[in-house]
């Protein structure tokens, strides 16, 4: 029996308040073997399904298997879901993207809003791992949407929580705690992803202490080969490609208002499809 791309194990990390997120592991052997961090793969769950670019949260070349973390959103990600150890993707392709600049920087903050926790982790384990000094910042709505927080917190010299309703951690955004570190020491670089307004905020905070800021961006991708254009985002007022030429970029360079209006482009369609009774 062929077992590439098969399912090996899902756990479900979320399931509150109608949000659901999923850890799988995957053997993908290849990908194992050469991923990088900061490096995603997409993927595709029936011959019909959309592509979902998702990154690579963890890799074991030893037992060729990849760890990857799904919020479920629209149509395809709910079908991916439903999936089950034993069952195998349609599709999977990658290491996709750029690997995430890594070396010993410094003092380095890293921030990860909802499920951008996810992919947050393997940078701070990696800028930990170069010599880093790692201060996290993770932030979710509630204390039952938080995800890897021992994780992060075994990666970092010291963990900040923040939730929209206070329920762990303090009450409020990742913003507010990244101005307080920001105003009482010096950092070389900040590490963001996570919504899009949480990134454009951390960047604009970023911008005014003069802080090198990376995010990574969770553009709308459809090949993911630089073919079809669907992940456009403009880069210091030039288009880039982020399947190809990111998925990080300076958030001081992203046109945030562009990103956010192609993001949000297909919303209304994703919305009915998931009303169909399809699933
Ligand atoms: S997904 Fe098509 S160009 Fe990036």
């Amino acid at each position: 029996m062929v077992s590439f791309m098969k399912i090996l194990q899902k756990e479900i990390l979320v399931d509150a308040n109608g949000v659901r997120i999923i850890k799988f592991t995957i053997h993908a052997p290849s990908i194992a073997q050469k991923a990088q961090v900061g490096q995603f793969v997409v993927l595709m769950v029936s011959e019909v399904g959309e592509r979902i670019p998702l990154t690579i949260v963890e890799r074991d070349p030893t037992k060729g298997t990849i760890i990857l973390i799904v919020q479920e959103i629209g149509f395809s990600t709910k079908l991916l879901g439903k999936l089950n150890p034993g069952d195998s993707l349609y599709a999977l392709v990658g290491p996709l993207g750029h690997a995430t600049e890594m070396k010993n920087f410094g003092n380095v903050i890293v921030v990860g809003g909802g499920v951008g926790v996810a992919v947050m982790y393997p940078v701070a384990k990696a800028f930990q791992d170069a010599g880093n000094t790692v201060t996290a910042i993770i932030g979710a709505k509630s204390k039952d949407l938080l995800i890897l927080k021992n994780e992060v917190e075994a990666v970092s010299s010291t963990t900040h929580i923040t939730t929209d309703d206070g329920t762990v951690g303090r009450k409020g955004f990742v913003t507010e705690v990244l101005k307080d570190l920001l105003s009482t020491a010096h950092y070389n670089v900040v590490y963001a992803v996570g919504p899009i307004p949480m990134m454009k905020f951390v960047s604009r905070i970023t911008h005014e202490y003069g802080v090198k800021t990376i995010v990574s961006l969770n553009s709308l991708m459809i090949d993911g080969t630089g073919m079809c254009g669907g992940c456009r985002v403009s880069i210091n007022a030039t288009s880039k490609f982020t399947c190809v030429d990111g998925p990080e970029f300076d958030g001081h360079a992203v046109d945030w208002d562009m990103f956010e209006k192609r993001t949000n482009i297909y919303k209304s369609k994703e919305s009915h499809i998931c009303k169909l009774d399809t699933l």
